[in-house]
């Protein structure tokens, strides 16, 4: 049986269906595969020499082996999973489960393969608060999975914080060894040391992987494993995916078309990216997208030191929902966004509309029509009426939604980060921009000692206030 695929269908950006000024003739097309070819070779040989490590992730099967090594420890008996973590080690996790388990998975134990999930990604009180209201009489049937790179980030550490007292105060010493599972860096950082010292089981997020592309390290896969999603083909779909994606010839390689026509229409005024999913499951993946996007290719300096303050900005929306939301300004709007449709070919189940009452005739056309095929005509309604006004789209275009297509999608996505951060002559695996605001929450939250060598924490978190601190003249 062969499997199922995702594919990228481009022919909507081109100057034969949008027209010469918004559309890609067949000479620029040209001109863009020409300079892209060049970075493939490029792109294959720095990943041989071990400078792209996430590109190896579904190739190491000791990672799948310890992660479902620790499930069969914990699964038994757990009711409740929930992750701690945020950005790179919370978007793919929910991205995963959104797309690979049923809508109401968390509700009905019929529709349930594994523990309910819930991921924590923020430090809201009154949203925690409630949770932990209502996991309080559970806390033996709930494992927490705590995922943080350094262990310093504030939300997450937080987060521990208070689960680290609940645990002790409610099971004794022993409640917080047993219900943890910390994924962290396998030698050093804070919650490494934490998970030493309370003998915590763990998991290692691998060397040199930024957060945004772990999921398919045990980051993403602990919790996938843990609620019955099968791992082993969401890394297969990976590899597949990694074949296409290393081929030379540019025009059978679907992320540096991808990230080809992308990088054209940057520097084409249309810097804002539109993913809009019409899938349900696939909505979170769009979340995933824009911070895979955002914090890869958002940047000051290129690799030659120079200031290019480059980067599209990604903007999620979800089909049919934005049509009634957002599309009127995305027609009649400024043209200044690409758009890339998620489309689903087969939904695996599917509902006719029942017959319209008598007193509503003019519903009639939609009686005994499948829901599939109504939200596969709203994607092609939409993009149709982006065509007419000479709006770029692309479609990635999915058999089914399964572990095997997501995990292409995920490896697509994360190869077509690396073209562009290529084609921008830019690091797209760093983000030294979030680094401020994570020492300026650190100061404001009292932390002491040297923030540099010429100012203290609490000096900054002065001279933080002074700019911040609410001015009564100006509050009307
Ligand atoms: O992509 C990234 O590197 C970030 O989003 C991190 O994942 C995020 O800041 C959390 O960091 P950490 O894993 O150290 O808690």
């Amino acid at each position: 049986m062969s499997e199922s695929e995702v594919k990228l269908y481009y022919k909507n950006v081109s100057a034969d269906v949008i027209g010469d000024e918004h559309g890609i003739t067949k000479l620029e097309f040209e001109d863009l595969g020409d300079r892209t070819s060049l970075l493939i070779p490029q792109i294959n040989k720095q990943r041989k020499a071990g400078k792209t490590p996430y590109r190896d992730l579904p190739y190491r099967p000791q990672i799948a082996d310890q992660v479902r090594e620790v499930v069969a420890e914990v699964k038994d008996g757990c009711e409740i999973l929930v992750v701690l973590g945020i950005g790179g080690s919370a978007l793919g996790n929910i991205a995963v489960q959104t797309a690979l388990n049923p809508y109401m998975y968390n509700i009905d134990e019929t529709q349930r393969t594994g523990p309910r999930m819930f991921v924590f990604d923020n430090v809201d009180p009154a949203q925690f608060a409630s949770f932990l209201n209502w996991v309080g009489g559970k806390l033996d049937k709930t494992i927490f999975n705590v995922i943080s790179k350094s262990g310093r980030t504030a939300e997450t550490a937080s987060q521990l914080m208070i689960i680290r007292q609940l645990l002790l105060e409610k099971l004794g010493p022993d409640g917080f060894h047993n219900q943890v599972v910390a994924t962290t860096d396998a030698r050093a950082g804070t919650l490494r040391n934490i998970a030493t010292d309370a003998k915590l089981r763990s998991l290692e997020i691998p060397d040199g992987v930024g957060g945004r592309f772990t999921v398919l390290s045990a980051v993403g896969l602990f919790s996938a494993a843990m609620c019955g999603v099968d791992i082993d083909s969401l890394l297969a779909g990976a590899a597949a995916m990694d074949e296409k994606v290393s081929r030379e010839d540019f025009a059978k390689n679907p992320a540096a078309i991808n990230a080809a026509i992308n990088h054209h229409y940057y520097n084409n005024g249309k810097r804002n990216s539109v993913i809009m999913p019409y899938s349900y499951a696939l909505k979170d993946m769009a979340d995933w997208y824009r911070q895979l996007w955002a914090e890869s290719l958002g940047k000051r300096v290129d690799l030659n030191g120079r200031d290019v303050w480059v980067g599209p900005t990604p903007i999620k929306a979800l089909g049919t929902t934005d049509q009634h939301s957002q599309v009127q300004l995305y027609r009649e709007g400024p043209n200044d966004k690409l758009f890339t449709f998620l489309q689903v070919k087969d939904f695996g189940s599917d509902l006719a509309v029942g017959p319209a009452p008598d007193c509503a005739d003019e519903l009639g056309f939609l009686a005994g029509k499948n829901m599939s095929v109504l939200l596969d005509s709203e994607k092609k309604a939409t993009e149709y009426a982006l065509l007419q006004d000479e709006r770029p789209c692309l479609t990635v275009l999915f058999d089914k939604v399964n572990a095997h297509t997501v995990g292409q999608f995920i490896y697509l996505f994360e190869v077509t980060t690396s073209f562009v951060g290529a084609l921008f002559n830019i690091n797209p695996y760093d983000q030294p921009a979030v680094e401020l605001g994570k020492e300026a929450t650190f100061a404001l939250m009292g932390k002491s000692g040297s923030y540099t060598s010429d100012c203290t924490y609490e000096q900054f978190a002065e001279e933080i206030r002074a700019r911040t601190d609410i001015d009564e003249d100006c509050l009307v």
